[in-house]
């Protein structure tokens, strides 16, 4: 075979290739005329009804993949959203409102997802030109403790919550509520209002959030990725379609995975934060505690000697409760340190829920032997020895509540 021929069945070879991959590869489902998106008409950067959104967008890839328009039915994205579009059907038509839903939780639910086209993680915003720089979290207490304190303020339930807290800036937090049971649109408020206004001075955002509200405030802003939270906060986004739709999600992957460079471009273009330097965790717990031959570390050690302070009177020596308190064992097993921390320091709430029958006689019979003698939990909040010290606190008690310390006092591993 002569170079040249080589050269020429190569060519052809590709072009057939080539051909077959833009010309076949994907037709539209049986009857499907158009790719029917379900989608909220105000939700930049996601969607909006001029189509600015990057799922509008990637939708249009989508389409033209398949050579069939797009067409939209809007509903707000709030609670209920696909129950009222998804799974809704057309009484007129008996067909259902639309076929896919774009940037759902990469987690079978209400819909089962694609693969995942695109993933972020929360930013850290604030106003440039203020006289101070934050690359990281722990930099808020350090300009506060150079005089200036930084008010931030966060959505409840914020990822980067616990972090805050150990870094000391629990008085500086601001939370803020849900307005429309949408969390992309509430955090997005509190950058584009309270932040650019100068009620707080940091926020917390979902990072495509965070960049969009950024970068169309007229205050100029400058968006940190929280890159230091870890891999752990790294969320994925994917197309949902019903759970019946298999075909749906099939030829909907094959797309995402043909058009992966493009639809990466598209999601450049709204300064998505970087995800570059991540730090790597390991997908487990993290480390409360460490006993080895019956010695602990030093917070756990620390913990110890608090509750034999402050605690043990009404919890009992042994923490498993006297008559003046429960017996905290139990209650911290399935406790979180998050929800310890703010049982002990904010507010002792004695809710009873007596409203569940097969529970309320066994609660009544719990309060009186508590509140008619008058013992109640103090609230540590003020306690100068206690709340700088919760997690060790928090150490100590899971580490017996979980057996791996018994009663006897702790050695410490570091003398
Ligand atoms: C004056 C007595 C008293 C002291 C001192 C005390 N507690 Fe309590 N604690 C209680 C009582 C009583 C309850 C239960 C309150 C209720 O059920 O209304 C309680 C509840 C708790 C709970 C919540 C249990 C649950 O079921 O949710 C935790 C956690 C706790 N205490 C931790 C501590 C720690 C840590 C200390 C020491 C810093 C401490 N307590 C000191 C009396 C006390």
């Amino acid at each position: 075979m002569t170079a040249l021929r080589v050269l020429f069945q190569l060519t052809l070879a590709l072009l057939l290739s080539s051909n077959i991959a833009s010309a076949a590869d994907f037709k539209p489902l049986t009857g499907q005329t158009a790719v029917r998106v379900c989608a909220d008409a105000h939700n930049l950067p996601y969607s909006n009804d001029k189509l600015e959104g990057f799922d509008n967008k990637i939708a249009a890839i989508i389409g033209e993949e398949l050579g069939i328009p797009v067409e939209y039915y809007w509903f707000p994205q709030r609670i209920g959203f696909g129950r009222n579009t998804i799974k809704k059907v057309d009484p007129e038509t008996g067909k259902f409102l639309c076929d896919i839903a774009m940037s759902i939780p990469d987690e079978r639910g209400l819909y089962t997802p694609t693969d995942a086209y695109f993933s972020s993680i929360d930013a850290m915003v604030y106003r440039k030109g203020e006289g101070y720089e934050l690359s990281q979290i722990s930099d808020i207490a350090k300009v506060s403790k150079q005089g200036k304190k930084l008010k931030v303020g966060l959505f409840d339930r914020a990822t980067a919550t616990h972090t805050l807290l150990e870094n000391g800036l629990e008085d500086q937090i601001e939370y803020f509520q849900m307005m429309t049971g949408d969390a992309r649109i509430n955090s997005g408020r509190i950058v584009s209002e309270a932040l650019a206004s100068g009620q707080v001075d940091v926020a917390f955002a979902w990072g495509p959030i965070a960049a969009y509200y950024a970068s169309v405030s007229e205050v100029p802003m400058t968006v940190v990725p929280l890159n230091e939270l870890g891999t752990d906060f790294i969320f994925s986004f994917s197309m949902g379609v019903r759970h019946q739709d298999k075909d749906w999600k099939e030829l909907l992957d094959k797309i995402i995975a043909k058009r992966k460079g493009d639809i990466d471009a598209i999601i450049a273009q709204y300064n998505m934060p970087s995800l570059a330097n991540v730090k790597q965790t390991i997908k487990k717990k993290r480390v409360i505690y460490t006993v080895e031959n019956g010695k602990v570390d030093d917070k756990t050690y620390l913990g110890w000697r608090l509750f034999n302070s402050s605690c043990y009177v009404c919890h009992g020596e042994n923490a498993t409760g006297t008559e003046r308190g429960p017996d905290l064992l139990k209650v911290v097993k399935d406790m979180s340190g998050f929800r310890f921390r703010k049982k002990v320091l904010r507010k002792y709430f004695a809710k009873y829920n007596l409203d569940v029958p097969e529970r309320r006689l066994a609660l009544l019979s719990q309060i009186p032997v508590q509140h008619a003698r008058g013992f109640e939990m103090p609230i540590w909040d003020d306690d100068p020895y206690i709340r700088p010290h919760i997690s060790d606190l928090y150490a100590y008690l899971k580490a017996r509540a979980d057996g791996a310390l018994g009663e006897e006092k702790p050695e410490r591993l570091t003398k």
